[in-house]
């Protein structure tokens, strides 16, 4: 099935950044977008500015009982969804000298568990899709990171987060594709978001969430696995990831903020 031809999509992370942008790009004729976030007023303000039928699905995904309700609204309006595409996601730095453990149990709970229940939910109306298209390969597009290439300073809990996510995508992928139903991954490097805007370093090859939505369709309309952009920061990443560890982990640690101990 064509990215064309695909009619309905919930884009999960929808009131922002990366993921109202996609929202712009799949905006298409005959087309319905399921869009969830929490901000209300944001999705609603999103929903209004697109051509194609759009509804606002308000969510936390990371509250059971608001994530149920919004699944249950979405079928009930629809039998069946073709794309789901799971963008939602947070970002925390991590200092190495107090470990924040609660700071990482935050992180995973939205980038991890989170994304996990939205998956259960949203697998019995992807597998529907091929009940009411005889050539439909659903598909479940989970937002990773360039970051699972190559482990940075400070990223301990996002890229924990984000690499725990890849590795669940590929064995669901193992598991799904004797069902038909296509498992994907993105993998942008930095996007000029307001999850990035409270950066303080610099963002080597930063493009606008415009450019990053546009490379995500083109991604989708292939076939990969792993949709990743910008290629000159991603192969570098996993160019360095391909070093020996002595030289590689020496590498990255020019990058830490951390001083040595004084005395
Ligand atoms: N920007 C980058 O450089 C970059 C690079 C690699 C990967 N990514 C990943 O791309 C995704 C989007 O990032 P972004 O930069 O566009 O971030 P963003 O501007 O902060 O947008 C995040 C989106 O997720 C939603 N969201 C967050 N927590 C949620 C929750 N509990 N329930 C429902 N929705 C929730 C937010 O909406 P509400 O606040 O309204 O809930 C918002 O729509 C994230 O998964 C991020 O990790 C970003």
């Amino acid at each position: 099935m064509q990215i064309e031809q695909i009619k309905n999509i919930w884009i999960i992370g929808a009131s922002k950044g990366i993921g109202k942008a996609l929202v712009s790009e799949l905006d298409q004729a005959g087309r319905q977008l399921f869009i969830s976030a929490r901000d209300q007023q944001a999705l609603t303000d999103v929903a209004a500015q697109i051509q194609c039928d759009c509804t606002a699905v308000q969510m936390d995904m990371t509250d059971d009982v608001s994530l149920e309700n919004a699944s249950l609204q979405i079928a009930r309006m629809v039998p069946c969804l073709d794309m789901v595409i799971v963008n939602a996601g947070t970002c925390e730095y991590l200092d190495a000298a107090s470990l924040d453990v609660e700071l990482v149990r935050r992180v995973m709970e939205t980038n991890f568990f989170a994304i996990l229940k939205v998956i259960k939910q949203a697998l019995p109306l992807l597998k529907n899709s091929q009940v009411f298209h005889a050539d439909s390969t659903p598909q479940l597009v989970l937002m990773s990171s360039s970051i699972t290439y190559q482990a940075l300073p400070r990223a301990g809990a996002y890229g924990a987060s984000k690499s725990a996510l890849r590795f669940f995508a590929e064995c669901l992928q193992a598991d799904l594709q004797h069902q038909n139903v296509a498992v994907r991954v993105v993998s942008p490097g930095f996007v000029k978001t307001p999850l990035t805007d409270k950066n303080d370093f610099p963002m080597p090859f930063i493009m606008s969430a415009s450019q990053a939505a546009k490379r995500i369709v083109k991604g989708l309309k292939s076939n990969r696995f792993d949709i990743h952009f910008p290629r000159r920061l991603t192969l570098i990443l996993k160019a360095i990831s391909l070093l020996p560890d002595g030289l590689r982990l020496k590498l990255i640690g020019r990058l830490s903020r951390q001083q040595k101990n004084p005395g």
